[in-house]
């Protein structure tokens, strides 16, 4: 079995990426294989400033491994460092009919907000089943946003296999990851980066406090009891706690008597605490930026060796090797 995910690297990451994501991706390590890799070429779509390219690049990395991602279980690289992905997607572009594309949601989404939509963003969707299909990847752990993405993997698998008349490619099965962890932000809507309401992982621990400090909370006063069920910071709260804790605080609320101040104080302790050791790790590993880029090139080392055997089942498929 091998399980295969990408991250856009989009800079740090925030709570809503740990904990719908990242925490299951590291669960998931023990595989017989699992590959994860930074998605720089996905992300140049957005991105066009090398600097900050880069430096969003190292930071996932960082992230990735100060959270419990480990090299000895897990292969983690650059999407770059493997070109034999950008050949797989042309001859995957060959079979994909526009009207697969047309249909996918990001770019239709683009489309409808009247933005001007590159060829890069249209076949985004050809890259991405290029990076499944290249690794034999059994299982991929993704996002419910990206299960469509999924569909024409499989769909491009099967339709080169069938116009080459052999089974050149696996097809994968997207591991849709549980939304069970609503992640709200200091607005009390989903976290996302494109609300502007995220909390980062690793944010200076004064930084951090403040942003649970300006977390949306209703106005009810201090001594009236209030509604643990209802309140973003408790949910939050629910993330990092234990059920005993989980309890305790619940109490508290329904009791009266307690401001969301002091709630908010409490969950800033819990996220400060259950990202102490990952916070330390942190900070050595970017002590020592070789070593991390050592990590990831032979993570790369790794996953070309078999993106070469797999690409070049491609090219004999449809002549371009002799056999
Ligand atoms: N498109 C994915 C996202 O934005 C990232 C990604 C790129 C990916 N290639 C992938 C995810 C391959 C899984 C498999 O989240």
């Amino acid at each position: 079995m091998r399980v295969l995910s990408g991250i856009q690297p989009t800079g740090r990451f925030h709570l809503g990426n740990y904990f719908g994501a990242i925490r299951q991706y590291i669960a998931l390590q023990k595989h017989d294989q699992a590959f994860y890799f930074i998605a720089d070429l996905h992300a140049l779509t957005t991105v066009r400033v090398p600097g900050v390219l880069r430096q969003h690049t190292l930071d996932a990395a960082l992230d990735l491994l100060a959270l419990g991602l480990d090299p000895e279980h897990a292969t983690l690289f650059r999407q770059s460092d493997v070109p034999q992905v950008t050949e797989l997607t042309w001859l995957l572009m060959t079979v994909t009919q526009m009207s697969l594309l047309e249909k996918c949601h990001a770019y239709k989404d683009k489309l409808a907000r009247g933005i001007a939509a590159d060829a890069g963003l249209f076949t985004y969707p050809v890259l991405m089943a290029a990076d499944i299909l290249i690794y034999d990847s059994n299982l991929v752990p993704v996002g419910l946003d990206q299960v469509q993405h999924l569909e024409v993997t499989r769909d491009l698998a099967v339709r080169f296999n069938h116009i080459y008349n052999q089974d050149v490619f696996v097809l994968p099965e997207a591991h849709v990851l549980e939304a069970t962890a609503k992640v709200p932000g200091t607005d009390g809507e989903k976290m996302s980066k494109s609300y502007g309401n995220t909390i980062e992982i690793f944010e200076p621990p004064k930084k951090l406090r403040k942003k649970f400090m300006s977390i949306k909370t209703d106005s009810t006063p201090v001594e009236d009891p209030k509604n643990p069920e209802t309140c973003s910071v408790f949910t939050l709260y629910k993330l990092f706690a234990g059920e005993d804790e989980q309890r305790a605080l619940a109490d508290k609320y329904r009791a009266g008597g307690m401001g969301y101040g002091e709630a908010k104080e409490a969950l800033y302790q819990k996220a400060i605490e259950y990202f102490a050791e990952a916070r330390e790790r942190r900070a050595q590993l970017e002590a020592h930026p070789n070593d991390v880029e050592e990590i990831l090139q032979a993570g790369a080392a790794k996953a070309r060796t078999k993106a070469e055997e797999v690409v070049n089942r491609a090219r004999e498929a449809c002549g371009l090797l002799r056999r």
